[in-house]
């Protein structure tokens, strides 16, 4: 359990801050909201105590003899900033202290990560860009904005990105400190395959495998936090896209690589996470497939799909990173590690994120622990947490290594 302090500016977003506050508390955190005054124009303060279990306020006048200005910041092991508005950032940047939030961010020692948003034209004016610049370059995360549907018929950069992202993301905050999203991905083009791909044997049967695509998701969802432009080539996976995240959706092995080589065109980094079938039924039956039929088989006939990542490699242009993943058991032949280095020199990419699955571990739970081999020879091990704090883990490995 963490102690969280989820400072709420006065924007339309802020409702969203309420569910912002559930996913925290369901993660078992124990949440303070600071509101400005301004944000409980949107929100009443009971709906953020009831949520929260604990008092709200406002301003530095309440609770004077537990100096609140001072303690709220100074404990807490995480402050979420959630909306950021124009005006939030612009105070923070300027180290005022005209209410209890910006106190709070004054005396705050840990990580804060500011949520920006706000109207299309005031997230780009130059003041509140050189606010954000400021602020990061201070140490704290400025998540940037999601693009789509404003308040008012308007779309642009500008949106809050869905709680669910924002809380995911607190997690990698909360493991490896605020440089786990450095904007270091800024101006980078990432491409993601995430998910199984479904090799069909009739209309509706098809060989599938276990992937869940949360580790992809995580992988996607990390990137563009840390400023990226990324592509999530999805094969079957059914949740809702990350923020700041293009989702291509493939079925077969055979669609995944059409759409993987072509987002790759102009790609910095591809990361091949997806669980692609390495075989599909030789024939697919145009209609469904009966028992008793004449057509009823005996055996399922197999060939091999094309191998994506290894596609990859040998059209690999100077300067781009592949990365492969490989989920690996150990058995009489050897422990993971060692079938991993054997994958990675086979498969020729630059880094392999191994898994160990032994016992079933890892396929769609939302923990994960991995080691990220180099062709260097170099591993990283990436400390059991949850799936965006490995991904973090990932990136921090590739970022080094881009030129
Ligand atoms: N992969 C791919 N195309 C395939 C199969 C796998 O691009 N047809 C990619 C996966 O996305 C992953 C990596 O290759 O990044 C490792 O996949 P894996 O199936 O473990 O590799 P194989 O060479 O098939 O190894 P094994 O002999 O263990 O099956």
């Amino acid at each position: 359990m963490s102690r969280i302090v989820l400072g709420v500016s006065g924007g339309v977003a802020a409702y969203k801050a309420a569910l912002l506050l559930r996913a925290f508390t369901e993660a078992g955190h124990d949440v303070r909201v600071v509101p400005t005054p301004a944000a409980l124009h949107f929100v009443g303060a009971a709906t953020f105590e009831a949520l929260s279990g604990n008092p709200v306020t406002t301003d530095v006048w309440s609770d004077v003899d537990e100096v609140a200005h001072v303690r709220i910041g100074q404990t807490a092991d995480l402050v979420v900033v959630a909306p950021a508005t124009a005006d939030l950032l612009a105070r923070a940047a300027a180290g005022r202290a005209d209410d209890l939030l910006t106190a709070t961010l004054l005396t705050a020692h840990c990580p804060v990560v500011f949520v920006p948003a706000m109207h299309t034209e005031m997230w780009l004016h130059p003041a509140t860009q050189d606010n954000v610049a400021t602020l990061r370059r201070r140490g704290s995360v400025v998540l940037p904005p999601a693009v789509g549907r404003l308040t008012g018929p308007d779309s642009g950069p500008g949106r809050l990105p869905e709680p669910a992202d924002v809380a995911a993301l607190a997690t990698v905050v909360l493991a490896g400190g605020a440089g786990a999203l450095a904007p270091d991905l800024a101006g980078r083009r990432v491409v993601i395959s995430a998910g199984g791909t479904r090799e069909p044997l009739d209309p509706v049967r098809y060989l599938g495998n276990r992937s869940s695509g949360k580790q992809g998701w995580a992988l996607a969802r990390v990137a563009a936090a840390r400023g990226a432009q990324v592509v999530l080539v999805a094969a079957n996976v059914e949740l809702p896209a990350p923020f700041g995240v293009r989702v291509v959706p493939a079925g077969t092995a055979e669609d995944l690589r059409t759409a993987v080589l072509a987002e790759a065109a102009d790609a910095d980094v591809v990361v091949m996470a997806a669980a692609v079938a390495d075989f599909r039924p030789a024939t697919v039956a145009g209609t469904k497939l009966k028992k008793g039929s004449a057509a009823e088989p005996s055996a399922v006939p197999l060939v091999r799909n094309p191998d994506v990542l290894a596609e990859l490699v040998a059209e690999r242009r100077a300067g781009r990173l592949v990365v492969g993943f490989a989920a690996e058991t150990g058995d009489a032949d050897g422990d993971v590690l060692a079938h991993a280095r054997a994958k990675l020199a086979r498969k020729g990419c630059d880094l392999l994120v191994v898994n160990d699955v032994s016992g079933g571990r890892v396929f769609g739970r939302s923990d994960n622990a991995a080691v990220v081999l180099a062709a260097d020879g170099t591993a990283t091990e990436l400390a059991e947490g949850s799936k965006d704090a490995v991904a973090a883990g990932v990136w921090s490995t590739v970022v080094p290594r881009l030129s």
